[in-house]
């Protein structure tokens, strides 16, 4: 059985793969490959072991021929699930194993933000690191604040224990269900999305993009936001509107903001956004450390492996395939 992957994984995921008796083929050149470059690696191959690649109805009619599509990621926004389910196609993800890392990234953005650190380290950088004033460069602190989490899932819910671990912090939430863990756990409070965009401190995201989700904080909901307000997002930058967070900091609608994902990715060089001060800008590092990304890797490898088998992949997004 031959499978494709279009960008190198650790070799913790290759290592499966291989003594799963598989015949694996990276794509190992530091550049994506095209929709058609896609296909025509697929061609021949009975699983694709994806990375960051957009997979349309157009892809996946071209490659319905495939058994099974692992994801090196949890997100699958990128991938017409529909489409795949229609096609029979089982595609799996790696939820849980990246939750710890993800949600350190937005604890490190919100805390980088709240001390304006990345703009600092520039600042000196530039030799502007001159004559002390007690007034200048003044962040804000967050302890006994309040987290407001948009969708608290396995990150959120991590981010939120460390800010209540670190900060005594108040969490509200909102989701479309209870999380009873958290509350139990954490005292959390489910709030209406009105009441969770007008009582943070913090705001920070942790939802899938999804059409409802897409372009959720916009300029209407920032101009909502306290003036001393954090937004961190660190799920997808298209869940917020760019322009209208821009606007919002220069307006002093909210304080800071603090971003590992962007729209579009990579973010240009000359964004306005990461000359201001409050604003901490990350390239979408979430996940980014050896432990997380050797878990990522390997749960896709069991992914491929199951479906190669005919087997249910051990984490399905689209488990209606399985159904007759
Ligand atoms: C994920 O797993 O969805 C991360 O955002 C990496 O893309």
């Amino acid at each position: 059985m031959k499978v494709f992957i279009p960008r190198i994984i650790p070799e913790a995921g290759m290592k499966l793969l291989k003594e799963a008796g598989l015949e694996v083929t990276v794509w190992t050149e530091k550049r994506a490959l095209s929709k058609q470059e896609l296909i025509d690696h697929c061609m021949g191959k009975d699983a694709l072991l994806s990375v960051s690649s957009r997979l349309d109805a157009a892809f996946l009619n071209a490659c319905k021929h495939l058994k099974v599509i692992a994801l090196h990621s949890v997100g699958y926004d990128n991938v017409d699930v529909e489409e795949a389910t229609k096609l029979k196609i089982p595609v799996g993800n790696t939820p849980g194993v990246l939750s710890a890392a993800t949600a350190d990234t937005a604890f490190l953005l919100m805390l980088a933000t709240s001390r304006k650190a990345f703009y600092m380290h520039k600042q000196i950088q530039k030799g502007k690191w001159g004559f002390f004033e007690p007034t200048a460069n003044l962040g804000i602190e967050l302890y006994g604040k309040t987290l407001g989490v948009y969708g608290l899932g396995k990150i959120g819910t991590e981010m939120a224990r460390r800010c209540k671990g670190a900060y005594h912090m108040d969490i509200i939430y909102h989701n479309r269900h209870h999380n009873e863990e958290a509350e139990n756990e954490l005292g959390a409070v489910k709030v209406s999305f009105d009441e969770l965009v007008k009582n943070s401190d913090v705001l920070t995201v942790h939802t899938a993009l999804t059409p409802k989700t897409k372009g959720v904080f916009d300029y209407h909901i920032f101009s909502r936001m306290k003036p001393e307000a954090i937004f961190i997002n660190t799920a997808r930058g298209a869940i917020h509107n760019e322009e209208d967070l821009k606007r919002a900091l220069e307006e002093g609608l909210i304080w800071g903001a603090g971003l590992d994902v962007t729209n579009p990715e990579p973010m240009h060089a000359d964004n306005p956004l990461l000359d201001m001060p409050n604003v901490s800008v990350l390239p979408h590092i979430g996940s980014a450390t050896v432990q997380t990304r050797d878990a990522m890797a390997v749960l896709a490898a069991k992914n491929i492996i199951a479906g190669l088998k005919g087997q249910r992949l051990p984490n399905i997004v689209n488990p209606e395939v399985y159904e007759n």
